[in-house]
């Protein structure tokens, strides 16, 4: 009896839990919208919305992929956080409404977003910026009383003949409405930026200066990027021109990208130049052996050109071919990580090796000992090499063939192990007395010591 009431007692907590549950989803999704799984539409004129649903959890909010607003006479704004957990977001459609205002980061969240309708509302002006991050691919901005200001040029250049098929008006001075593609305004010029020299090529050491010449009307601000930079470096800019003085490149900063952008209300424009530092090959790193599918003496070197790489063993060149080569696994950290691939090795090829690496520019050496095989007319052991990922780091690893091998082994042992143990109670309680056990040691002396008599 008493089982059954705690039973009971149990179901209708739980239905307890189911009605809190459909009652605080309701209460999330505002009476005027309906929420499903990925969708969001809020529709009713009525019981309008004055701002984006919040619903129950971030969870329910990251499925969210298509928002849908129509006919929100109260819905006026996109703030900076109002679609902030949205970030799943593809479609968003705000129409026939009141919108006035997009804030400047109003989808910085949401990368997703491709589709943005805004049609039939109260915008006059919208700037480029709100869309800079985005992969935006249908932008519909008719039905909107936008300006014939300096600040909407860019939907002219950028949505061209986009601007065309959705007929887009402006509004002039005196209230004329024109076509948005016919939208010329003298003071209104997309900016440009233009870096020079546009190639840089230098030995490691020199100095360097970028120029950075920008125009474009109102006057653009001019912003260098760049990776951080090991070299020294100074930034003079006077007007519409900067300098980029770089002092004693060094060779840590080969490859490094550095751009000059210029931006104005009508859009932005940059250049960039790659730093192509010549330099020295130096061998940060040759190691010890180790067996993959084949052996391996892994090595890793910078240099610019690509320095040219030999082997010696005792001093001798090695003569490379389909048994034994060089292989250039990956460029990355800024050097160059590979391998001397060696075939089924023998003793033979057990030695001192010497990494050349050369390039015009320079040379570097380093030799590491490998041992591959026991010799068999001599003595010695044979040294246990210990696996090497290239691409993690130096962290020695079980191979995944040896851990099989391990599992295989302790199966072994546990099979053996259980007959032996078998064997020890027949023979204990079997009652023929033939072979006795005098004793025997388990689990702490291996190996299992067995006397017979
Ligand atoms: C989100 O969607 C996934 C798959 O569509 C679903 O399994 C999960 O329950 C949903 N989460 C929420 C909170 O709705
Ligand atoms: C939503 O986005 C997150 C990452 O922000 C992702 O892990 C998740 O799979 C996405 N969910 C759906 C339904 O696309
Ligand atoms: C919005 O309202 C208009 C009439 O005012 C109606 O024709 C239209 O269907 C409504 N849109 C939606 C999506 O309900
Ligand atoms: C998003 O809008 C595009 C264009 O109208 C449509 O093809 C697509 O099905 C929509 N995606 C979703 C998830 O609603
Ligand atoms: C439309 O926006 C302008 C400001 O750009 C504002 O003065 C006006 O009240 C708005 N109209 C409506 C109907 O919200
Ligand atoms: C932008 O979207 C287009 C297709 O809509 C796609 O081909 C392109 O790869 C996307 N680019 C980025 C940077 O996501
Ligand atoms: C910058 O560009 C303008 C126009 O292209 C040119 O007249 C001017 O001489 C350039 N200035 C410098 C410092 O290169
Ligand atoms: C240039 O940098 C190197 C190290 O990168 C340093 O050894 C050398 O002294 C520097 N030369 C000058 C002139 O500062
Ligand atoms: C060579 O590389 C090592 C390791 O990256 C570094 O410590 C050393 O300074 C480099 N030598 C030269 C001459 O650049």
């Amino acid at each position: 009896m008493s089982a059954f009431r705690r039973g009971c007692g149990v179901s209708l907590l739980g239905f307890y839990w189911v009605l809190m549950e459909v009652w605080s989803i309701g209460a999330a999704c505002p009476a005027s919208c309906s929420c499903s799984g990925t969708r969001i539409a809020c529709v009713d004129h009525e019981r309008g919305i004055m701002a984006f649903p919040v619903l129950q959890s971030e969870m329910e909010m990251d499925n969210i992929t298509d928002i849908y607003i129509a006919n929100q006479s109260r819905f006026s704004s996109i703030n900076d956080k109002d679609l902030h957990y949205y970030r799943n977001l593809t479609n968003l459609t705000v129409t026939n409404s009141r919108l006035t205002y997009v804030s400047r980061l109003a989808f910085q969240n949401n990368l997703r977003l491709q589709y943005l309708n805004l049609k039939d509302n109260n915008l006059s002006s919208l700037s480029w910026r709100i869309f800079r991050h985005l992969n935006i691919s249908n932008l519909i901005l008719s039905g909107n009383p936008l300006h014939c200001s300096c600040e909407n040029m860019w939907m002219k250049l950028w949505m061209a003949e986009e601007a065309y098929t959705q007929d887009l008006k402006c509004i002039a001075e005196g209230g004329w409405r024109k076509p948005l593609t016919s939208l010329n305004l003298p003071h209104c010029v997309v900016p440009m930026a233009t870096l020079s020299p546009s190639k840089v090529k230098v030995r490691e050491g020199a100095n360097v200066v970028l120029t950075c010449n920008t125009s474009g009307a109102p006057s653009p601000e001019l912003i260098w990027n760049m990776t951080p930079l090991v070299s020294n470096y100074e930034i003079k800019t006077s007007g519409q021109v900067s300098e980029l003085h770089l002092y004693n490149l060094s060779s840590l900063d080969n490859n490094c990208k550095i751009t000059c952008s210029a931006q104005n209300i009508v859009g932005e424009h940059e250049s960039s130049v790659v730093l192509d530092i010549l330099f020295p090959p130096n061998i940060s790193k040759l190691s010890d052996a180790y067996q993959d599918h084949h052996w391996c003496i892994p090595f890793s070197v910078s240099g610019n050109p690509q320095p040219e790489l030999r082997w010696l063993l005792k001093g001798v060149p090695v003569t490379e071919g389909p048994y034994i080569f060089t292989q250039i696994h990956d460029f990355s950290e800024k050097e160059y990580h590979g391998c001397l691939q060696l075939d089924s090795p023998t003793h033979i090829n057990n030695g001192p090796y010497t990494l050349l690496a050369s390039n015009v520019y320079g040379k570097d050496q380093k030799t590491v000992e490998a041992h591959f095989m026991r010799n068999p007319f001599e003595g010695g052991t044979v040294t246990e090499p210990l696996y090497y990922d290239p691409t993690t780091d130096d962290t020695p690893l079980d191979p995944p063939e040896d851990r099989v091998a391990v599992y295989v082994v302790v199966g072994i042992a546990v099979v053996v192990f259980t007959g032996f143990l078998l064997m020890l109670v027949f023979l204990k309680f079997g009652g023929n007395s033939k072979f006795g056990i005098k004793g025997f040691v388990l689990f702490q002396n291996i190996p299992v010591e067995v006397v017979g008599r």
